[in-house]
């Protein structure tokens, strides 16, 4: 038997399309002026935004293949079916782009995609992600920390909460036609949990622009929290007093709640949170509180009995 030590298995080959995805990509943000894909460490020093140990959690696990992240997914406005996705937002334009940020803030902005991208560094974000329904991946995205857009339009001081906003675009969303979700999608988190710098606003993953079906141009992630709270394709990002409803509380408020912080613990009526099936493995694993994130996110909740919150 001869045995090739050399030959890259076929899940080890990058499609075509993806490497010439991330070679535009890249070249996009070297003529952007931003310093290309940095390791993780690409902040600006000094304003807050930065993980106080960035490297540890670039050691958690395996990768998700890009196959699996791109073609199981979760975007209601297309379809309720996970693998018909990718095909169905095909036909969504994001380009031009444009984003408003307003409501509690003394400098209320609206910014072209373009303008955005080159404001601050792309970092590399190696995330586990937990869906409710009991799955999880681990991501590597590209983005920047949700905090330095939020210190760029000054809250004021009455703002509590963040709200982010889907696009409404029915003609290039088929889901969108039918009233399975009030439209635009979204949801909201507390202030101090956008200004985390583990919450990010992803434009990118595995290196090359975020796909369509995974919320192309600009998505939320915020890794300890149940993935339905990422809102993707994000238009306006509003700041406000009150808590904001998401769209899945409005749905179904006896299941989804506010905080939807992943909890082994506490249970969904539909679906128990003790274990999850990592995309890929045969045996389950056991959920961590916080989706293993406690050590940087514990702390905000202190004082508060988590058993009560969904
Ligand atoms: N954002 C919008 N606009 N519409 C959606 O239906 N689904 C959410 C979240 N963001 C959703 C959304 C859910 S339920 C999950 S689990 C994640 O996106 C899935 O992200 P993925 O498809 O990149 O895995």
């Amino acid at each position: 038997m001869v045995f090739k030590f050399n030959q890259p298995k076929p899940s080890e080959i990058t499609p075509p399309a993806v490497w010439k995805a991330r070679r535009h990509f890249i070249q996009q943000l070297t003529a952007t002026g931003v310093v290309g894909l940095l390791p993780l460490i690409g902040s600006r020093a000094g304003n807050g935004c930065e993980l106080a140990q960035p490297a540890s959690l670039n050691k958690t696990n395996t990768l998700t293949p890009l196959k699996s992240v791109t073609r199981y997914n979760n975007y209601y406005e297309f379809s309720n079916n996970k693998e018909v996705i990718h095909l169905l937002a095909q036909e969504f334009n994001p380009r031009p782009w444009t984003l408003q940020v307003d409501g509690e803030v003394e400098q209320p902005l609206t910014l072209e995609l373009d303008e955005l991208l080159s404001r601050w560094p792309t970092e590399e974000r190696i995330y586990r992600m937990r869906c409710v329904e009991g799955w999880s991946m681990v991501i590597p995205w590209n983005g920047f920390p949700l905090c330095h857009l939020l210190k760029l339009v000054r809250p004021t001081s009455r703002a509590k909460y963040v709200e982010l906003i889907s696009v409404e675009r029915p003609s290039e969303m088929i889901g969108q036609r039918r009233p399975v979700l009030e439209w635009p999608f979204r949801d909201g988190l507390r202030i101090d949990e956008a200004m985390h710098p583990l919450t990010i606003i992803a434009t990118g993953l595995y290196g090359a622009p975020l796909p369509n079906q995974n919320g192309a141009p600009l998505r939320l992630v915020v890794p300890w929290k149940y993935g339905f709270k990422s809102v993707k394709a994000i238009v306006r990002i509003r700041l406000s007093e009150q808590q904001p409803l998401s769209s899945w509380q409005q749905a179904a408020p006896s299941e989804y709640g506010f905080y939807a912080n992943v909890n082994p613990a506490v249970p969904h009526p539909r679906w128990s949170q003790r274990r999850e099936n990592r995309i890929g493995e045969l045996q389950k694993r056991r959920t961590l509180p916080f989706n293993g994130y406690a050590e940087q996110v514990a702390s905000l909740y202190s004082g508060m009995d988590l058993s009560q919150h969904f």
